[in-house]
């Protein structure tokens, strides 16, 4: 039986989730409340795990070790580098990498962590399919695509360093948690993909298109994992 960890940064990520749980038991750790329980008949643990890839990380080993899940799929908003992915649109990874990992004095690429045997985490194909397909059946009106996710510690909000992403990385979109959810449950041997709906463009407008549309991109996520849940 599968027993899948949801992990939205921010409350507004996993509200909607926690809403439709048949809730059994809430654990605390960390500073993080653990929401146990079944979502449309699947085993999940709902989680918001705090912004960043720090906590991101964290929530991920506590996800393995004491909710011992079997998938992980993390839920939330991203900023487009992608021309193709406008907002309101969805991006379903492919596979997911830290844009702030920067070794290059030492002779490493930007983004590679040194001493790991990989540093771009591939997404599970069956859960990537899966998340295409229904997201046409629950959210007909909304484009998707699978892609790359690029997470670092910063909000994205302007034309350099976007550009500096799809340059350096051929980053589909970009967000604050991704990568460190995908590395961790890559060192855990748990298949994991991250469904983000796009906020904003990543650019100058960023700053005033997120507040605007992070709602109703979050719920079109929200959607979307209800849905995935029954098919892992
Ligand atoms: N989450 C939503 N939009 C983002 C952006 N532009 N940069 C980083 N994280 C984001």
């Amino acid at each position: 039986m599968s027993r899948i960890g949801i992990i939205g940064a921010m409350e507004l990520e996993v509200e909607e989730l926690k809403s439709c749980l048949s809730l059994s038991k809430v654990t605390e750790k960390a500073g993080m409340e653990f929401f146990e329980g079944s979502l449309n008949g699947a085993e999940v643990v709902v989680v918001r795990c705090g912004i960043g890839k720090v906590n991101a990380a964290l929530c991920v080993q506590i996800l393995a070790d004491l909710f011992e899940v079997t998938h992980i799929i993390n839920t939330g908003v991203a900023g487009s580098l992608n021309a193709a992915l406008d907002i309101g649109d969805i991006l379903v990874s492919r596979d997911a990498l830290h844009h702030d990992m920067d070794v290059s004095a030492l002779g490493y690429e930007p983004g590679i962590v040194p001493q790991m045997d990989t540093s771009v985490f591939k997404a599970d194909e069956g859960m990537v399919e899966s998340a295409l397909e229904i997201c046409k059946e629950v959210n007909p009106d909304i484009h998707v695509m699978s892609g790359r996710v690029v997470s670092g510690d910063c909000f994205v909000a302007g034309k350099e360093i976007k550009n500096r992403l799809i340059s350096s990385f051929q980053g589909d979109c970009a967000e604050m948690e991704g990568a460190a959810i995908a590395h961790g449950a890559y060192l855990n041997h748990l298949p994991f993909v991250i469904i983000r709906a796009i906020s904003d463009k990543a650019d100058d407008s960023a700053e005033m298109d997120y507040p605007t549309f992070e709602c109703a991109a979050a719920k079109h996520c929200a959607r979307l994992v209800k849905a995935l849940v029954t098919r892992v």
